[in-house]
């Protein structure tokens, strides 16, 4: 008789898995995967820093995991102003890039396949977050309720109250959009790099 493990659908029904069924190989797009077996992505907060840039510890936690069919990589901000939590890692200057390439390189060398989840936080953030601490941006400027994840003086990860964030123009949305086109084209090599990540701007 085959194994089943219980799962519980969106509408709350709860199913039985076959454990062959999730080893069986599925094709996903272009992609075959050798199985069903995906990691879910994970804010770890293991940037290298300052920059907020992966390295080699973020490239053997991957490495080791490299036996999922497909890892879902932590949440990665598109831009300085999209980050919300203290040292998760971003896509926006050039360090950044190099250091996601030697984490793809050692997923790629041990035959696993990774895909980068790129985020914006929006008002989940922090004036410290922030380029030269300004307000965190929302479609409006309502303070949520919880908890900020950031940096203290002394380097050490705390909690402290959400502020209000300042309420996004309409004219300001196609620089967000850009801020996630900017990335789709930085992994491709054409982007003219910003070094200085903080100096980005409404009119980069
Ligand atoms: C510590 C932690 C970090 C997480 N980070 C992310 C993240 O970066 N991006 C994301 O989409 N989900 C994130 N999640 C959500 C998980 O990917 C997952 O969806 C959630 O834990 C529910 O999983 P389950 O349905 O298997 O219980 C995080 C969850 C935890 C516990």
């Amino acid at each position: 008789m085959s194994e089943s493990i219980k799962t519980v659908s969106e509408g709350g029904a709860a199913q039985q898995v076959s454990v062959e069924r999730l080893l069986e190989p599925v094709r996903l797009g272009p992609y075959d995967l050798p199985s069903r077996l995906g990691m879910a992505p994970l804010t770890r907060s293991r940037a290298r820093q300052p920059g907020n840039v992966p390295f080699s510890l973020n490239a053997c936690y991957y490495e080791q995991r490299a036996s999922a069919a497909l890892i879902i990589s932590e949440a990665t901000q598109v831009s300085q102003q999209g980050q919300g939590y203290a040292w998760t890692p971003g896509i926006h200057s050039l360090e950044q890039v190099e250091g996601w390439k030697l984490v793809t390189s050692a997923v790629h060398k041990s035959n696993g396949l990774i895909f980068l989840q790129l985020w914006h936080v929006g008002r989940i953030s922090h004036p410290s977050l922030q380029p030269d601490g300004m307000l965190p941006v929302a479609p409006s400027a309502i303070k949520p309720r919880e908890m900020a994840f950031i940096e203290n003086d002394h380097g050490e990860g705390v909690l402290v109250p959400f502020v209000t964030p300042r309420s996004l123009q309409i004219e300001e949305m196609p620089y967000i959009v850009r801020q996630y086109a900017r990335k789709r084209e930085c992994s491709r090599g054409r982007v003219r790099w910003c070094r200085d990540s903080r100096r980005e701007r409404l009119s980069s």
